[in-house]
């Protein structure tokens, strides 16, 4: 059984603080499920870390959709939140539903993200009278980078920290369960989350959020670009990979790999008839 958003907000009413990672293929979400996190997001940042793209803009619903079955498909736990891609919710209310629901009914997610405050709340009300939970995302929002002029903090002027503060209220009215603070100041994440009913999730956000997200390749140390300050290293997949391929190529040349146990035999009566 999954988790659902009710017991998503509950672990917030308890004050329990919950982890959440992005996931974009079947093996890597069917390991991360059989840790119990309560949420794994299949995130556009899939453009950056599995497509090559240098930002999130180019990823397409269809990118989506087709990640978002795979993560279905290797998870039974876990609410598997679908992120609305670049132009698939900005245009109007009718497109932000049905691409929402597409994720919901052609992906198996069971909620939708999208990036956006106050601009977006009556396309997350629309969604959430239509039965769609959605995850909101605030602060540093990437598929606003060209607006925003670059990855940078967001919330630090006075103006910019009361605009974080109205477009998180008003993602909590328009129904959605949950909103993501990405690179805002400590301070600001923690009075958000004190003013709302329902769970802040922080990505360099500080500790005084409800949850904390993290793409996965981060923390595992399988980036091959920049990777963001506030993302810690708990493993380092990408040396372990490397040191794995070069020793099975060294073996190969040397004639070492495969031995007898990797190999299969037959009949020495046919080969002889062959010869
Ligand atoms: O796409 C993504 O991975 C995200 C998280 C960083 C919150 O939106």
């Amino acid at each position: 059984m999954r988790f659902s958003i009710n017991q998503i907000k509950e672990l917030k009413r308890k004050g329990e603080k919950f982890a959440m990672v992005t996931a974009y293929d079947y093996a890597t979400a069917r390991i991360v499920d059989e840790v119990g996190l309560p949420l794994i997001l299949v995130g556009d940042s899939l453009g950056n870390v599995v497509l090559g793209y240098e930002s999130t803009i180019p990823v397409t619903m269809e990118d989506m959709l087709h990640h978002t079955r795979a993560v279905v498909r290797g998870t039974k736990n876990a609410l598997i939140v679908g992120d609305l891609p670049f132009m698939t919710y900005q245009i109007s209310v009718e497109e932000a539903l049905r691409n929402a629901g597409r994720f919901i009914q052609e992906g198996g997610a069971q909620a939708v993200k999208l990036e956006g405050g106050v601009t977006v709340a009556e396309k997350v009300k629309r969604i959430v009278d239509a039965g769609i939970p959605v995850m909101g995302h605030i602060g540093l929002t990437p598929q606003s980078v060209n607006q925003l002029g670059g990855y940078k903090i967001q919330g630090k002027t006075p103006d910019a920290a009361r605009k974080l503060l109205d477009d998180a209220v008003a993602l909590e009215q328009a129904g959605a369960f949950s909103v993501v603070l990405e690179t805002v100041p400590a301070p600001l994440a923690s009075l958000i989350t004190r003013k709302l009913n329902i769970p802040t999730i922080g990505i360099g956000g500080g500790s005084g959020c409800d949850g904390q997200v993290q793409v996965i390749n981060d923390i595992l140390g399988f980036t091959t670009g920049f990777v963001p300050r506030h993302a810690k290293q708990y493993a380092s997949l990408s040396d372990i990979i490397k040191n794995a391929v070069a020793s099975y190529q060294k073996e190969v040349k040397e004639g070492v790999f495969p031995t007898e146990k990797e190999s299969f035999t037959m009949d020495e009566s046919i080969l002889s008839d062959l010869e």
